[in-house]
């Protein structure tokens, strides 16, 4: 059996404390796209774990896979995997051969494309983690793959290839020295081989490499059941998202199957379960039609739209809800729940349920609105259209709804879905109203036992 787990927004909707929650069950977490640009925080046993690349289960002794979708960074996997050694576990991850490396240029290319998109305000404030360069290598058929790293030779042959073209694009484009660089070995074939021959001694050591399909079929086949979590959001996917301000993955649910090797069908057969944030929040350029506010100087496109002068508001809601980068720390924009947004992305990826985080942070505010569509040259949009220059344009038609007290959330998890506020219900209904489809559990606080379960998708 195989859940799906796939973030409706903009990323950071809490999709690692989801995994957590229907995770009992599970043997096998896959992620399928991404890599460390993701950050999940999980809470096990009264200890905090920081994770941006291992899949979250593996904290709780599940098997993790990175599929052939990911894109791997060797250096933070083996951090990761040796601070939770530390911390007394024992992970047990697996990454696929056909995944692609992240290497050194990636990370410093990555830097040095946004810096010059920053000239024109053309930055998309990526996590500058080298994503976006290694899909690029990827698609243009010059990459490195995980399997790539066991034969020494094949490695020698790749990086001879495309090592002088980074040079030159450094150098040539970017009129910028290699040796003026903080790092210059990350354009050096010889250090580059030596480090990665050893990764990929000690990745195949540790048996960690698998043909990432055959794995999770067998695993299936076993009876085992499976979760593919993905990682970032819809709107942040590099299809279904508002290009360019994109990641350069799908994390909508056809990632999983592409991403993983297993068949759409498979990935079909069992539940995809949306996650959403009771509100919305960004942490990198582009517009955002409901935003409340970012913060000046800090926040990658703040004041995209002109937006932004619900400050106060935007800044209670962050505080409340903890409203920083995982993987940066910035703070990030803060937006009301945009329903055309929420509906593109039920179709895209045929959610069957969905989970509504963070439903606390907004108790205590006199009303919550909604942007229950758009309104663009006079026509009133349900979702949202293609363009991004389209949706910039776009003016929220906004429904309010009543507030709800703050109350001991802790209690209302315990009592079930009948204790929460009734205007709280009524907010949950609207949702499931307008996606059809049931909420199958309601996040209201950050501990994992702060959930109201009404259905496990892997009951
Ligand atoms: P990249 O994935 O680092 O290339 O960044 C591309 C865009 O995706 C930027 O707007 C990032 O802020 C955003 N992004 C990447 N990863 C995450 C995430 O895990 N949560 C939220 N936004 C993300």
């Amino acid at each position: 059996m195989t859940v799906t787990i796939v973030g409706a927004q903009l990323g950071d909707e809490g999709k690692g404390g989801v995994v957590d929650i229907f995770g009992d069950a599970v043997d096998v977490v896959a992620r399928y796209q991404g890599g460390d640009n993701a950050g999940h925080t999980v809470v096990h046993e009264g200890d905090e774990y920081k994770l941006s690349l291992v899949p979250s289960g593996a904290v709780r002794g599940k098997t993790g896979v990175l599929g052939n979708g990911c894109v791997v960074n060797p250096r933070t996997l083996f951090d990761e995997l040796d601070a939770l050694r530390e911390r007394g576990l024992d992970p047990d991850v697996r990454v696929a051969k056909r995944a692609h490396v992240i290497l050194p240029y990636h990370r410093v290319l990555d830097g040095i494309e946004e810096e010059a998109k920053s000239e024109d305000d053309q930055e998309v404030g990526t996590t500058g983690r080298g994503i976006g360069p290694t899909y690029e290598d990827k698609a243009g058929r010059r990459g490195v793959r995980v399997g790539d790293l066991l034969n020494p030779d094949v490695l020698r042959d790749r990086l001879e290839y495309v090592v002088p073209q980074k040079r030159a694009l450094v150098e040539n484009v970017y009129d910028i020295d290699i040796d003026d660089l903080e790092n210059p070995d990350a354009f050096d074939v010889d250090a580059l081989h030596d480090e990665f021959t050893a990764i990929g001694e000690r990745l195949d050591e540790n048996d960690m490499l698998v043909n990432a399909g055959e794995f999770l079929s067998a695993a299936i086949d076993d009876g085992e059941n499976v979760m593919m979590e993905g990682a970032q959001g819809t709107i942040i996917d590099i299809d279904h998202g508002n290009y360019p301000y994109v990641t350069s993955s799908n994390p909508t649910a056809g990632g999983a199957a592409t991403g993983t090797g297993l068949s759409p069908g498979v990935v079909g057969s069992g539940d995809v379960v949306g996650i959403v944030k009771s509100y919305l929040t960004r942490v990198g350029s582009g517009p955002m039609p409901t935003e409340l506010g970012g913060v000046e100087g800090d926040t990658p496109g703040y004041d995209e739209q002109g937006e932004g002068e619900n400050e106060e508001l935007a800044t209670y809601i962050r505080e409340e809800g903890g409203e920083y980068g995982t993987v940066t720390g910035r703070p990030r924009r803060v937006a009301w729940l945009d329903m055309p947004m929420l509906r593109h992305a039920a179709r895209t990826s045929g959610f069957t349920g969905f989970v509504l985080n963070h439903l606390d942070v907004l108790a205590g505010l006199d009303e919550v609105k909604v942007g229950h569509a758009y309104e663009l040259d006079g026509e009133v949009l349900e979702t949202m259209p293609a363009t991004t220059e389209e949706w910039a344009r776009c003016d929220p038609v906004y429904e309010t709804f009543d507030g709800w007290p703050e109350v001991d959330w802790a209690t209302v998890a315990d009592d079930g879905y009948d204790a929460l506020p009734a205007n709280a219900r009524a907010y949950v209904e609207y949702v499931e109203e307008e996606l059809g489809a049931p909420a199958y559990a309601i996040g209201v606080g950050p501990g994992r036992e702060e959930t109201v379960v009404r259905h496990d998708p892997f009951e």
